[in-house]
């Protein structure tokens, strides 16, 4: 059968050098928060149970952590006296005995499910501790892993370190996984005497050696174990993200005429044939299906890019938005909740706002949907095969019927019968030589006509 795991994750941090009003654990890269890159990493290196460990009036983190994983149990240190004490903020969950204990920080987002599993299968073959270290270019401000051999005999913080343990090549990257049987009994026994009287997580090696119990240590890439601490930290953490994400889109066939410049969120989804332009950015929810063109300087939240359709240059979807295949959505269009069937089109300047784009259907340049009447949003429903003449305004709630035929520059506010043609504007009247006789009484340096005139 296969084995339950309990993952603990921290995320009572003050982060005070972000110097920021928000919670460190939400700051975001590759456009969603650290905490949930941490839970997407956790949830697939397959935990049966997810803690979360929040500080006191964090409603935010802990609102974040149910978004992300809906089942995840959320924990509160009242007062924050050092990791090990934030772990036990958990016991409700530790006292189920899981048979693996994973033990995460929130501020490490770019942790891969695969060195959580070599951690777990480390606990598998029998240790009752495994930590994962790597070799730090910087290795200022880490925790040392003490080695004999291959077994992990200690992790010494690097404050109260010697010389020779200082130089140990492997840092402590604060992710460890514990055997569930003994994880209360080692966590219990981890007392506070140090210089900044705090229960640390990493005594629990010593502690587990004095118990017989034997503890390991994983190594792992650097990236892996990037902990985010400053504004700077963020940003390198973030160049790191787009590195990987723009790898595997590459590696998965998409095109990206100049990767360096596409911003890709952790959980953007591409066909085959995919092509993106220069300076593309993504948000969150994106999927973009086999032989769709992204133009360059388009911006795509929320939105499912059907096939082989056109986007930009200088578009933007935002949430909601649904592009049926080969469909075209031009330069200077904004979607917005609203979906937009086969083979539609909007070329130029346009807003599509809660609304339904039917088939094959033609939205002029300059159209709007004028979805918000200052109170409440309404829908636009423009039907197939419609034409909708340039400069239109659409004042919703509104329909209009198939086949029918808007002219340019109508106000629709009333619902438009299928087939039909809709004028909606003021009647032209022309004044015959009314521009010769302005020009005759400008040179005379009299007044303007009135146009009654
Ligand atoms: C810790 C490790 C260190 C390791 C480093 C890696 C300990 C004692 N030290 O140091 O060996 O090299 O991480 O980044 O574990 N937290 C709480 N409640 C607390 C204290 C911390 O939730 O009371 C959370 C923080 O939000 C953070 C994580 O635990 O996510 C780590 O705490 P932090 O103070 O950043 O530990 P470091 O000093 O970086
Ligand atoms: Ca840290």
């Amino acid at each position: 059968m296969a084995r339950t795991c309990l993952a603990i994750v921290l995320a009572a941090g003050e982060g005070t050098r972000m110097r920021s009003a928000r919670p460190k654990v939400l700051h975001a890269i590759a456009g969603r928060s650290l905490l949930a890159h941490v839970l997407r990493a956790v949830a697939d290196s397959g935990v049966t149970a997810t803690a979360v460990v929040v500080g006191p009036n964090d409603t935010a983190v802990a609102a974040e952590a149910r978004r992300m994983s809906p089942d995840a149990e959320c924990f509160l240190q009242q007062e924050r006296r050092g990791t090990a004490h934030a772990v036990l903020a958990a016991r409700r969950a530790i006292e189920r005995h899981p048979d693996d204990i994973l033990i995460v920080y929130g501020d490490t987002p770019l942790i891969r499910p695969a060195s959580l599993l070599q951690l777990r299968s480390a606990i598998a073959d029998g240790a009752a501790v495994a930590v994962l270290g790597f070799r730090a270019t910087d290795p200022a401000g880490y925790g040392r892993l003490i080695l004999e051999g291959n077994e992990l005999i200690a992790i010494r913080e690097a404050a109260d370190a010697n010389a020779s343990e200082r130089a140990a090549a492997l840092c402590n990257g604060g992710i460890m996984a514990m055997a569930g049987k003994t994880a209360l009994a080692i966590l219990e026994r981890i007392g506070d005497r140090n210089r900044k009287h705090e229960f640390y997580l990493t005594d629990a090696i010593e502690i587990a050696r004095g118990m017989k119990l034997r503890a390991a240590a994983v190594e792992v890439e650097e990236d892996d174990m990037r902990g985010i601490n400053t504004k700077k930290q963020l940003a390198e953490a973030e160049t790191a993200a787009q590195q990987r994400l723009r790898q595997a889109a590459l590696e998965a066939g998409v095109t990206l005429v100049a990767p360096e410049t596409v911003h890709l969120c952790a959980d953007t989804k591409f066909g085959r044939d995919v092509v993106i332009e220069p300076y593309v950015v993504f948000g969150e929810k994106v999927t973009v299906e086999d032989g769709a063109v992204i133009h360059s300087f388009s911006h795509i939240a929320g939105a499912h890019v059907g096939k082989g359709v056109s986007v930009g240059p200088f578009a933007r979807l935002r949430p909601g938005t649904r592009l049926g295949e080969g469909a075209r959505i031009g330069n200077f269009v904004e979607v917005k909740e609203a979906v937009v069937e086969a083979g539609a089109k909007a070329n130029h300047l346009s807003y599509i706002g809660d609304a339904l784009v039917g088939a094959n259907a033609n939205v002029g340049a300059g159209t709007i949907t004028c979805n918000y009447d200052g109170i409440a949003k309404h829908r636009t429903e423009i039907g197939k095969d419609t034409f909708i003449g340039s400069n239109s305004a659409l004042v919703a709630p509104v329909r209009i019927g198939d086949g029918a035929y808007i002219g340019s520059g109508s106000v629709i506010t009333q619902n438009v019968p299928a087939d039909a043609l809709a004028l909606g504007r003021s009647r032209q009247t022309n004044k015959e030589g009314w521009a010769t006789r302005l020009r005759g009484l400008k040179m005379l340096g009299k007044k303007k006509p009135h146009s009654r005139d």
